[in-house]
């Protein structure tokens, strides 16, 4: 039944946007933009049940822009790893001023994912020095955002689009988070956020607001190469070590049987010496203490031959 109403009263409030004249709910999203300049949009949506079609549709001129499109002034990405998608809006004029909606269609239903009210301004009443940040893990990372003198006494924020998890200048209750420090300076009319001990999981979109009106952060946390040096410092020692051994061991190896074969030509030669003097006494004449003597030492010349041979000339 809740879903149901649920479903109805999305539907209705879709349509009532979507409709010409007869748009009747407010905003809660209000976003100001330098003129000439340009903004980023993350539209979340479901990640358990993700949407067919997603687009982004502008009131001033209905139309509806689908994901994976790529226009010079325009463009709706979708990221499905994110489970969202982003609308770029480039070289922004005055008569960009209006209301735009993420919508997300699934099983033939349309629902508007997100909402907004951009505002076109010379002075935009809240900004930011820039809309995209980055960290390392466990590293720090601060955000400033300005306002207007309008806002003074309005609360300032700092929000989580995806969960709309927001800190507050001012408030110290525990429901805030310490790695998360706020503070206002009313007289440069900016305010500043501190992020502490990033963690991959906090890379995301962000909005900082003054009152109603907010400006979209995206925030970057880079994995540390903390892993790396341990790597470096304990596995690239320990496995130089074994590699080193094991060179020690094939050159130990290697000069042995470098020595016996040495030996071995030796001994070929001088039974071949033996040999040119008298061939006869290379011949084992006790065949068995010869067979045995070959068993154990198959591929070299039998000692027997050299004890021969040496014996030989005499
Ligand atoms: C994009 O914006 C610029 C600057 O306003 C404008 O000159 C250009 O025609 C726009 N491009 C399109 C395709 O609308
Ligand atoms: C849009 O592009 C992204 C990557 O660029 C891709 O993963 C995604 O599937 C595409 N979405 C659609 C609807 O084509
Ligand atoms: C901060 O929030 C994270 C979850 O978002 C939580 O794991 C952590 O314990 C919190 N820290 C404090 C000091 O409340």
């Amino acid at each position: 039944m809740a879903a149901y109403a649920k479903v109805f009263y999305i539907s209705i409030r879709f349509w009532l946007i979507l409709g010409v004249e007869c748009f009747i709910g407010g905003f809660h999203h209000f976003l100001t933009i330098k003129s000439g300049g340009s903004v980023t949009i993350p539209c979340h949506y479901d990640k358990k049940n993700p949407p067919q079609k997603k687009y982004w549709y502008s009131k001033n001129d209905q139309s509806k822009i689908y994901t994976n499109t790529s226009e010079e002034n325009l463009s709706v990405i979708d990221h499905p790893d994110q489970s969202l998608f982003t609308v770029t809006m480039r070289n922004l004029h005055y008569k960009d001023t209006g209301d735009y909606s993420c919508v997300v269609e699934t099983e033939g239903l349309s629902t508007i994912a997100y909402d907004l009210h951009l505002m076109v301004q010379s002075a935009p009443d809240v900004s930011v020095v820039s809309s995209s940040v980055s960290g390392h893990e466990g590293g720090n990372v601060s955000v400033q955002c300005f306002y207007i003198s309008g806002y003074q006494n309005e609360p300032k924020q700092w929000c989580r689009y995806k969960d709309e998890r927001c800190y507050t200048v001012g408030r110290t209750d525990t429901s805030q988070n310490s790695s998360v420090q706020i503070s206002d300076d009313v007289g440069r009319r900016s305010f500043t956020v501190l992020m502490t001990g990033l963690r991959l999981s906090d890379s995301g979109w962000f909005f900082c607001s003054a009152g109603e009106v907010m400006n979209p952060v995206q925030l970057t946390v880079i994995k540390d190469k903390r892993r790396n040096k341990e790597l470096l410092t304990v596995w690239l020692p320990v496995s130089a070590a074994l590699l080193l051994l094991l060179i020690l061991v094939g050159v130990f190896f290697t000069w042995r049987w470098k020595q016996r074969s040495k030996q071995d030509k030796h001994q070929i030669i001088e039974k071949n010496d033996s040999r040119t003097i008298d061939p006869i006494y290379c011949e084992p004449e006790d065949p068995v203490m010869s067979n045995t003597i070959n068993d154990e030492r198959s591929n070299k010349p039998p000692a027997g031959a050299l004890m021969y041979s040496l014996v030989g000339p005499h």
